[in-house]
């Protein structure tokens, strides 16, 4: 077990790089099942999910090659359509699985995945679209045993109910090789979408996004290809939340800015100067930010639910009192009792939180609950007197890679020390 060691209050400046994105390389990763060969992904970031990932791979007798930032995956040979409980449990995220097995092995086995800090984490939505597309899924005790009677999904239209990110890339790993065409309505649409069919077209399928509406012809096999995998918009958001919190003027670099352009007004809206270039954003704190009257999360190309953790860290810094209403996920404030540890005063009810701006926060002995809310412990421990020691670092290194060594580059006085 280790701990990070933050000893805030010192102005963050520089620049910064961001990783690639997890939230594009899981669906990717579990794309390279379906293309015959090896395929590579570039700017891969050293992630424990991303270990993950590769560990299902390698259980369903995948050839994985890792160097540096790249990742080679070959499908060729591999033949056991099961990922284990304890894997499951690990990453529920390897939902995202499901339907690229199905359409490679023609079945899979897995045990539902269950929910995590965030609250429940329904999988209905994925379940309903790939039995429209053909699949039988047997849902019991736990375990999740789906086939496919004629071997091949069958493509449909398919509507969702709501535009799920895991639902939508379930669909198109099952589309592009179904007999068939599949138009999916009510897709989600965020970068992560654009960046998986990317990978697939250059794999060879067929696939046309037109807003919220995905239409895929099937194809009788994909060739596996080479592909870079898009920059990390949530942790970019993040590092922007440091500077803020700390006066700071930091430039975040090899991003994409149209894929936060409903973050940056909020920094806007907090009294930061912004410039931005064709990757890179520049971030300029002013001695103390202005409050956020409102800030509601939203599916793409809405606010993220992921950056509403660091901002509303921010918030809790500013003058006046700002309010969060989350509408994504149903516990996305287990962070907050850390973040009232430090001496902020924030109110929650459900999915709302009202947050009265104080003049400083107080450093102290916080735990990670979650991903966003341990990155939200960190620029709360930026920032605030003294001495933050944050445990259960599980959580963040789910989702941000080495981020000690990018935030000390910053001139942030962080360390990680083992437990003992
Ligand atoms: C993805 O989760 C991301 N994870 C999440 O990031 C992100 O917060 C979320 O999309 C929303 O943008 C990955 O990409 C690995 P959803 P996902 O399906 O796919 C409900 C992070 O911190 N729903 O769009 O699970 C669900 O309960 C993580 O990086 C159903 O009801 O999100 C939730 O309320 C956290 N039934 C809402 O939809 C379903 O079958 C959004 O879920 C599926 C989802």
């Amino acid at each position: 077990m280790s701990r990070l060691l933050i000893d805030g209050g010192h102005r963050l400046n520089g620049e910064i790089a961001v990783h690639g994105a997890k939230n594009a390389v899981l669906p990717l990763l579990a794309a390279t099942l379906l293309a015959d060969g090896e395929s590579l992904l570039h700017n891969v970031p050293a992630l424990s999910d991303v270990d993950g990932c590769l560990e299902i791979l390698q259980q369903f007798g995948c050839r994985i090659r890792r160097e540096g930032g790249t990742v080679a995956v070959s499908p060729n040979g591999a033949d056991r359509p099961i990922i284990s409980d304890a894997l499951m449990r690990k990453m529920r995220s390897s939902i995202v699985f499901l339907g690229a097995m199905m359409a490679r092995f023609g079945e899979a086995y897995l045990s539902y995945p269950g929910g995590c800090e965030l609250g429940p984490r329904p999988i209905d939505l994925h379940l309903s679209a790939l039995r429209q597309m053909g699949a039988e899924i047997i849902e019991r005790r736990g375990q999740l045993r789906a086939t496919l009677p004629n071997g091949r999904f069958r493509g449909c239209t398919v509507s969702l109910a709501f535009p799920s990110v895991g639902a939508t890339e379930n669909v198109l790993l099952a589309a592009v090789t179904a007999e068939g065409t599949t138009t999916l309505l009510n897709a989600a649409r965020e970068p992560e979408i654009a960046d998986l069919a990317a990978y697939l077209s250059a794999c060879g399928a067929d696939i046309r996004i037109d807003g919220g509406t995905v239409t895929v012809r099937g194809v009788p096999r994909l060739t596996a290809a080479e592909h870079t995998v898009m920059p990390d918009r949530i942790e970019a958001a993040t590092y922007l939340a440091a500077a803020a919190v700390t006066e700071g003027r930091v430039t975040v670099t090899d991003l994409c800015p149209a894929h936060i352009a409903t973050i940056l007004p909020i920094f806007s809206e907090m009294g930061c100067q912004l410039k931005t270039s064709a990757d890179s954003v520049t971030l300029e704190a002013p001695p103390r930010l202005k409050r956020i009257p409102y800030l509601r999360t939203m599916p793409y190309p809405g606010f993220p639910t992921d950056a509403a953790a660091p901002l509303l860290t921010a918030a809790t810094l500013a003058k006046g009192t700002s309010v969060f209403v989350e509408s994504i996920f149903e516990c996305r404030y287990k962070y907050v009792g850390e973040l009232i540890r430090m001496g902020a005063h924030v109110q929650t009810e459900g999915r709302v939180a009202v947050v009265e701006g104080v003049r400083s926060l107080s450093g102290a002995a916080v735990d990670c609950t979650d991903l966003r809310g341990g990155a939200a412990l960190v620029v709360a421990a930026l920032a605030a007197e003294g001495r933050t020691a944050i445990g259960k670092l599980e959580h963040l290194d789910r989702g941000y890679a080495a981020l000690e060594d990018g935030l000390s580059a910053l001139g942030a006085r962080i360390r990680r020390v083992s437990e003992s």
